[in-house]
């Protein structure tokens, strides 16, 4: 049966948009989606992001959002690409203490207030933020509202690109709405750790990754597609960053 979401673009939310990795990602994937709005900070990566998408992002500090704001979108998905000096392993490693994660952390606690929440979340991140306290705030609130966690590691390299470059990805489902519902995935709750994630082996072509995640995770199309982007993101992150 084909889902609502299927028939219809994701409106989607791009948070920390830099220069539109994502975005980037989003489109060399063909997923069915238009980005309703994108937020960033500085205006220098706006300038290129609205060179690169003819887009300007909204231009302002993400703290200040609040769930009025984020329900004024009505956005079936939500990508976040949240700063990652406060849990990089050549960093301090302070995590929700340092000020550059103050941010996130107040998007995580404006997710009980939302009246319309994502379908979908899309977090990414260094390797060190799956050991975080942020990353044990980021699963205790999305379990909390019905989000189903699933989590990786993954490199390039495992999709056949010469280059190393390991990062944390997490996709969450909201079982509490119909699009995320009709995913029809299991709950599986995420246990804090790097020997908990799967880090899949490769190189994986993409049919091989496909075929991979069809058969271990039960995914459905429209999620199926964010992974396989996931190769373009990441030539998008190391190629425009
Ligand atoms: C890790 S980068 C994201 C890169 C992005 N995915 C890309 O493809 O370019 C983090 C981004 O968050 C932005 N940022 C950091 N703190 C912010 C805040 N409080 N509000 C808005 N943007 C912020 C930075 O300017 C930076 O562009």
């Amino acid at each position: 049966m084909e889902s609502e979401v299927s028939r219809n673009p994701w409106r989607v939310l791009e948070f920390y948009s830099g220069i539109g990795g994502l975005r980037y990602s989003l489109l060399k994937a063909a997923v069915n989606a238009t980005v309703v709005e994108a937020f960033d900070i500085n205006d220098v990566a706006n300038d290129v992001y609205q060179h690169n998408f003819g887009h300007r992002p909204f231009q302002g500090n993400i703290q200040t959002l609040n769930a009025a704001d984020l329900d004024s979108y009505n956005a079936d998905a939500w990508l976040l690409s949240p700063p990652c000096q406060p849990y990089t392993r050549q960093g301090l490693q302070k995590g929700s203490s340092d000020a550059r994660a103050s941010s996130f952390l107040k998007i995580l606690e404006l997710v009980p207030q939302l009246l319309q929440p994502p379908s979908y979340l899309f977090v990414e991140n260094v390797v060190g933020f799956e050991t975080s306290d942020t990353h044990a705030i980021l699963v205790d609130i999305l379990e909390k509202n019905n989000f189903v966690t699933q989590e990786f590691i993954l490199s390039p390299l495992q999709f056949g690109l010469p280059y190393s470059r390991p990062r944390y990805y997490c996709l969450d489902l909201n079982g509490a709405t119909e699009a995320g519902s009709s995913m029809g995935w299991e709950r599986q709750k995420c246990k804090p750790g790097t020997q908990s994630l799967p880090l899949f082996c490769g190189p994986f072509g993409k049919k091989g990754m496909q075929e991979f995640l069809k058969a271990k995770l039960n995914l459905r199309d429209e999620l199926l597609s964010l992974y396989v982007s996931l190769k373009h993101f990441l030539v998008a992150v190391f190629a425009m960053q």
